[in-house]
């Protein structure tokens, strides 16, 4: 393989609509070149694109186009306030997963009636603020919080809209760390138990029981466990509406897959809306989509500094100022990122193995073993494709490293939207207790 094949930006990074592509030599999102925001910023630090998230979103839009679907961005993939507001802007509503995210999404000008809130463990506290919120549903996943939500609501004398969670045993076939619809899962109730719980919901008092979700894992890059799922859903609201029950909302749930490999193709977002058309489209319900990753992966990176390029026995290693702590998913799920040099290498250019790891104390900080690469030199800029989603996020201050910034670009302008933290605002929160201080 040459360089030109390994680093063609545009079919590395998801493909055609990548905001990430090489022009005059280097590595730009949108019309920023990459190298200026590391100058301005200071490395590690998350670039994202809001265009590309735009345009991610208005492609899922427009395959669902004609059905009655609420597009509910899932938070928790990135939860920054200026990137849940740049979904909002183009017609995303919110999947909230705690009272955290309900105010974030709230802070960042979501329609609460645009709003769900999902989550296995809610508690009475969030539960009221989503109530209170006026959020368009509550996803609940157990009996017990069914009676949780039951006082909740007639204690603040109001009906709460409730979709029950159901597990319908099926294998999205992703990893088992984010496979959440298989029977032994902590998610949803058992599809065959749910019949008896809606009763119990439509006896309970402050519950309108109105919708069906499911949500069978993430990352699938197979689109038939999702037919599979759906089919069974909507078996169940059939069911449920024999039983007298008006039922009127699916809640798909999230989980269309993105490419991180170049051997992996882009989900087609057609299939999937025909599947959706085909499975749940005749029965007359208000739709709901919950995709994270699909709308913030492909449109963010991370970018780091190599530190020093090191010639071990047998292996060379390229030691980044970015860590585990920063971008944990291949610590995590073994996930590949592609990893781009911002400065474009010469078509030619020879490429050689090696480990790219961080500089935190332990084996697990490893971004890629054996990675073909030009070899890059010290202080070049190196870029995590497909970083958008489930990084920043994810990301601690293990070995006291700040939180990684993070930088949103939109054409030609670039802000940062969350800044990197100084020491003194790391440890702010943190207190000697008074019998140790004074032990001097
Ligand atoms: N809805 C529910 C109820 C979910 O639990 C999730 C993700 C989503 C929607 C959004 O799924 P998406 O469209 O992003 O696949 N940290 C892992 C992913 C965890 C996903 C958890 N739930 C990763 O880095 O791969």
């Amino acid at each position: 393989m040459t360089a030109a094949e390994a680093f063609d930006a545009t079919d590395d990074l998801s493909d055609a609509v990548s905001p990430f592509r090489y022009a005059d030599g280097r590595l730009h999102a949108d019309e920023v070149p990459l190298a200026r925001i590391a100058d301005a910023v200071g490395t590690p630090v998350y670039v994202y694109s809001a265009s590309g998230m735009r345009a991610n979103y208005r492609a899922l839009a427009t395959a669902l186009d004609g059905l009655d679907v609420t597009i509910c961005y899932a938070v928790k993939a990135n939860s920054n306030l200026a990137v849940i507001r740049a979904l909002a802007a183009a017609g995303a509503g919110a999947d909230v997963v705690s009272g955290g995210e309900i105010r974030r999404a709230l802070q960042a000008g979501v329609p609460p009636d645009r709003t769900v809130f999902s989550s296995v463990g809610k508690t009475e506290e969030e539960l009221r603020l989503a109530v209170q919120a006026g959020l368009c549903q509550i996803n609940v996943e157990s009996a017990a919080e069914l009676e949780m939500l039951s006082t909740v609501a007639v204690s603040m004398g109001v009906q709460a809209r409730v979709a029950i969670r159901v597990n319908p045993d099926v294998d999205a076939g992703t990893h088992d760390k984010i496979t959440t619809g298989i029977r032994g899962n902590k998610f949803g109730i058992e599809i065959e138990a749910a019949p008896a719980v809606y009763r119990r919901a439509a006896a309970l008092p402050g519950i309108a029981p109105v919708g069906v979700a499911v949500h069978i894992g993430s990352q699938l890059m197979d689109l038939l466990p999702f037919r599979v799922a759906y089919t069974m859903v909507a078996d169940l609201v059939r069911h449920l509406r024999s039983e007298g029950l008006q039922i009127d909302r699916i809640d798909l749930g999230g989980g269309i897959g993105i490419p991180y490999h170049r051997d992996e193709s882009p989900a087609d977002l057609a299939r999937y809306a025909a599947i959706v058309r085909e499975t749940v489209g005749d029965l007359g319900c208000r739709l709901f989509v919950e995709p994270g990753r699909l709308l913030t992966g492909p449109a963010g990176v991370l970018l780091s500094r190599v530190l020093f390029v090191k010639h071990g026995d047998g292996r060379d290693f390229v030691i980044l100022d970015a860590a585990m702590n920063d971008l944990l998913r291949p610590a995590m799920y073994d996930a590949w990122h592609t990893i781009l040099p911002v400065t474009e290498p010469s078509a030619g250019a020879a490429l050689r193995p090696f480990d790219v790891v961080g500089p935190v104390c332990e084996t697990a900080d490893t971004f890629a073993k054996e990675r073909l690469m030009t070899a890059p030199g010290d202080g070049d800029l190196l870029a995590f494709g497909n970083a958008g989603a489930y990084g920043a996020v994810m990301s601690s201050t293990y070995n006291t490293r700040p939180l990684v910034p993070e930088v949103l670009v939109d054409g030609s302008e670039f802000a940062v939207v969350r800044k990197r933290p100084t020491f003194e605002e790391m440890v702010a929160l943190e207190a000697i207790p008074p019998w140790l201080a004074a032990a001097d």
